[in-house]
């Protein structure tokens, strides 16, 4: 591996082999999703707890302080929307060129295996990951499944990052699932797992946090079930503990439990 590219991904995946990322890309097909109206703010009060954030160029530029040296994963696909036709009709939205002029870590670009645009996703990121070669940038592949979140099984996600691996990411954003080790075993590079929409309570959130770290995940780049929570402070350093720590299950529900202030207005 190039000096540049492992020096990217050393600042994302920190020595102990694992990351917390927070995905803040939502907005490039989904619009002001709740709680994430004003990115500032949101993630403001998150950062000193997050070891890589995921945005887009146009919240990165306007919302996220040059001076910050915090790693950017940078979200360069798009070109759907929540309302369109079909969610997997992505392409590369941002070129490595200003990707190295926003000095980014890595570039992320969602794969739809077994979709209408699987081929030209797959294309598509194999010619992202060539143009980050030149220049050391890494690419993280996301596994994306669109509005058909009953796909997230494991044999159908072994497939998925197994594919994104053989393609060249350097890293794999998926999602957690029933015997995920078999996901982990099958994918020669890294994993981090999305929460998904949110989930019904915290606890969800952190057991699949925790069984995901359990089962050989290097880490998390979760999103809604983060910053959605009543208590998003509490929730990301509950799962920094989940994922530097090895805490258990059990120690996180009582950390979380301690650590909730008053519900937020
Ligand atoms: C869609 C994405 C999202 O934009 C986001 O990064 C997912 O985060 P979460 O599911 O944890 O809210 O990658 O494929």
């Amino acid at each position: 591996m190039d000096w540049g590219l492992k020096n990217r991904l050393s600042r994302i995946i920190k020595p102990d082999g694992r990351t917390v990322m927070l995905a803040i890309d939502h907005g490039y097909f989904l619009g002001p999703v709740q709680r994430l109206e004003d990115p500032s703010k949101t993630i403001k009060p998150l950062l000193p707890y997050t070891d890589a954030l995921m945005p887009t160029r146009g919240v990165l530029r306007s919302c996220v302080d040059a001076g910050n040296d915090i790693p950017i994963v940078l979200r360069a696909s798009g070109g759907n929307t929540i309302i369109g036709e079909d969610l997997s009709n992505e392409e590369v939205t941002v070129s490595m060129r200003d990707a190295v002029r926003l000095n980014v870590s890595a570039v992320a670009f969602s794969i739809y295996i077994g979709s209408k645009y699987e081929h030209q996703t797959i294309v598509n990121f194999s010619r992202l990951v060539d143009e980050g070669m030149e220049y050391g940038i890494p690419a993280l592949a996301v596994t994306a499944v669109g509005k058909e979140l009953e796909k997230r099984d494991a044999r159908y996600l072994s497939l998925c990052c197994r594919i994104a691996a053989e393609l060249g990411a350097s890293f794999v954003k998926t999602y957690y699932c029933e015997d995920f080790e078999k996901v982990v075993k099958s994918c020669p590079v890294p994993l981090v797992i999305a929460g998904g929409p949110k989930l019904k309570t915290d606890f969800d959130a952190l057991r699949i946090a925790h069984d995901a770290i359990e089962r050989g995940a290097s880490g998390v780049d979760m999103g809604r079930n983060i910053w959605q929570s009543e208590n998003p402070v509490a929730m990301i350093k509950t799962i920094r503990a989940i994922v530097h720590d090895d805490i258990s299950f059990d120690k996180a529900k009582q950390m979380l439990t301690s650590l909730k202030g008053p519900k937020r207005s």
